[in-house]
């Protein structure tokens, strides 16, 4: 459930006062970006890579805004809604003015933030696990920008709800990108493999973690896309995310993987994700 206190530009409102313009460019054109941070204890995890990301998208669509501002306004959201745990959407866009693709000059960026309560993690979680269904990548080819234009990726998941799975992978010329709101890990022979932060993904803050996390256990890391076709022969596979932290992957397009049974891998990499998280913000 959503909190009921939310920010945008400049004030803290209910929900139920806040509201934007028609002639937001935010709504006619998706010109935004965003992100969403995890608080774990009061904390926020990551806060840095997110403001740097953040500002990598700003730069990504020339919206110039001074990203950094957005941390005090995300704790006192935080705050304000009595809230420990919570994911908080971050969102800048363009602003408002009359329709038109030619970005005008001098609008002034709309910023909107909003928090929901999320689960606190707990002393020794266990690893979360889902089944994910195989689709078509059509999206553009800017996909490091953390852009708001997430219909493909909104479709995607609709499409992996319909089939009872958790998430859906995108496919592009037989690769596998990432997930339509995750990143896409495999183990084959006891090395792990994810997709190169390329412009074909996002790369995500949680990735990089697990990717320091697995080099710190000395298990083999590759930033190698692996195959469409290789699926089905993957050890291991997992799916992470923000939201999703890390999730074990026990089914693919309707069949078990191995045996259902999450790897000695994934699980080995979702107690240092823990540790990390307890260590980082005393979650527990
Ligand atoms: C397309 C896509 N890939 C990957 C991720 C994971 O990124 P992060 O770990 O920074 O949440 C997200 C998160 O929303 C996403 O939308």
């Amino acid at each position: 459930m959503s909190a009921e206190i939310v920010y945008l530009n400049g004030q803290y409102l209910d929900r139920a006062q806040a509201s934007l313009s028609v002639d937001e460019r935010g709504v006619h054109f998706a010109d935004g970006v965003y992100e969403v941070v995890r608080y774990f204890n009061g904390q926020a995890f990551t806060l840095n890579e997110h403001l740097d990301r953040l500002k990598r998208s700003l730069d990504g669509i020339d919206l110039i805004f001074d990203a950094d501002t957005i941390a005090g306004i995300s704790d006192e959201l935080v705050q304000r809604n009595d809230l420990t745990d919570a994911r908080v959407y971050w969102q800048v866009t363009r602003g408002s003015g009359l329709r038109n693709h030619v970005i005008a000059d001098g609008l002034t960026p709309t910023v909107y933030l909003s928090a929901e309560e999320a689960k606190p993690l707990g002393a020794a979680p266990p690893l979360p696990t889902t089944s994910v269904i195989t689709t078509l990548d059509d999206r553009w080819h800017n996909c490091w920008i953390k852009s708001l234009m997430l219909l493909p990726n909104s479709l995607a998941k609709t499409k992996a709800a319909k089939a009872g799975a958790g998430e859906a992978l995108f496919i592009r010329d037989g690769r596998v990108t990432e997930g339509a709101s995750t990143n896409a890990f495999a183990v084959f022979d006891g090395e792990l493999y994810t997709h190169p932060a390329d412009r074909y993904i996002l790369e995500g803050i949680t990735r990089n973690v697990i990717i320091e996390l697995a080099k710190s256990q000395g298990i083999p890391m590759h930033e190698q896309a692996f195959t469409s076709a290789d699926l089905p022969s993957a050890d291991e596979l997992f799916i992470t995310g923000t939201g999703t932290l890390l999730t074990a992957i026990t089914a693919l397009d309707g069949n078990m993987i191995q045996d259902g049974h999450p790897g000695a891998i994934t699980n080995e990499l979702w107690d240092a994700f823990v540790q990390r998280v307890q260590a980082d913000c005393g979650a527990g």
